[in-house]
């Protein structure tokens, strides 16, 4: 957080966030950095996590053969009532008050795969994947599983961080009714070369917190995401998050902000098109659907009693898509 080094795209000063370097021996400058950030801007740079340049880097390659495919074939995996598959252009609205159409940008939605027949896929949001076949994207589907699988491991390190800063058992997070059962969704995200204007409400994605527990996020190197420090601030004051090569940026989302009686903060952030073609890939990790999230043993005292009252992950999770996706209703009756 050296804010003389900082620098100005446009007018627009770049965030300097604090780098967490998961081969260090030194586990307890990591908490101190990690403690730092959550409480400064909710958001820090992961490096030398284990994941390989090559798989970062195959798996935008895969990503961007997937979106240059025609929208026909797009369409013919359009997501579908569990929260799989493609999501086109506007189909999500990050913040409705202040966009005139939905976010510019298109995704793809991969998450934990559960046959049809298994009794787990009754419940919302878990049952099988949608696939495009192998005829089309050969490796496709391969290199997904294997990145989301190694960023599956890469939050679970992040998470043992967060506990110790909350002053929590480092494995505190890995109960088996917390992340016992995980609930990870891997997320394609395309950008169109959109020039965004936040005067007439055009974003890339309008300003939100993210919903769960954390975010990896990989981008490429294009400028675009946004962060604003304090939520309250009024005007809300924003910095650009440079991409940095091979890293993750990280985040807190809002079910984590709950559990923590509001200690640590989810940041709310954006995305601004600058003309440019962009491409991220986000992977959120939530606790087991049937954890209880309520409030952290360390983020309560008698002057500090829980803000929120408890609430099953699933059910958290399920409204805040509800709220900001469009009805499914919308693509059958254009025909699709
Ligand atoms: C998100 C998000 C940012 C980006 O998917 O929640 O904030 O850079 N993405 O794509
Ligand atoms: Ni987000």
């Amino acid at each position: 957080m050296n804010d003389a080094n900082a620098i100005e795209v446009a007018g627009v000063p770049t965030s300097a966030l604090n780098c967490i370097d998961l081969s260090s021996s030194d586990i307890q400058q990591s908490v101190s950095l990690l403690k730092q950030a959550c409480l400064d801007s909710g958001f820090f740079y992961v490096i030398n996590h284990g994941i390989s340049q090559d798989l970062m880097e195959e798996v935008f390659v895969q990503s961007r053969r997937f979106f240059g495919l025609p929208l026909s074939e797009k369409m013919k995996l359009l997501r579908n009532e569990k929260h799989r598959g493609y999501t086109p252009l506007f189909d999500q609205v990050l913040d409705p008050a202040n966009q005139i159409h939905g976010d510019y940008k298109e995704g793809y939605y991969i998450g934990v795969e559960l046959p049809e027949e298994d009794s787990g896929a009754q419940k919302p949001h878990f049952g099988p994947n949608l696939w495009p076949s192998e005829d089309v994207l050969p490796r496709w589907r391969q290199a997904m599983e294997q990145f989301g699988s190694q960023a599956l491991n890469v939050a679970k390190v992040v998470a043992r961080i967060i506990a110790l800063a909350l002053d929590l058992e480092a494995d505190f997070f890995d109960k088996p009714e917390i992340l016992g059962k995980p609930f990870p969704i891997l997320r394609l995200l395309h950008y169109e070369g959109l020039i965004s204007d936040p005067s007439k409400g055009i974003y890339g994605a309008g300003a939100h917190s993210d919903f769960g527990f954390i975010t990896l996020l990989a981008t490429d190197d294009v400028l675009g995401l946004q962060i604003c420090k304090n939520k309250d601030a009024k005007p809300q004051a924003w910095e650009y998050v440079q991409p940095l090569k091979g890293a993750f940026i990280v985040n807190l989302g809002d079910m984590l902000e709950r559990w923590s009686n509001c200690i640590f903060r989810s940041t709310l952030h954006r995305v601004i098109g600058n003309g440019q073609e962009r491409y991220s890939i986000a992977f959120f990790l939530d606790p087991n659907h049937d954890c209880l999230i309520e409030c952290l043993p360390t983020c309560m005292s008698e002057e500090n009693p829980p803000k929120f009252p408890p609430i099953l992950c699933q059910t958290y999770l399920a409204q805040r898509y509800y709220d900001t996706h469009a009805d499914l209703d919308v693509y059958r009756s254009e025909g699709a």
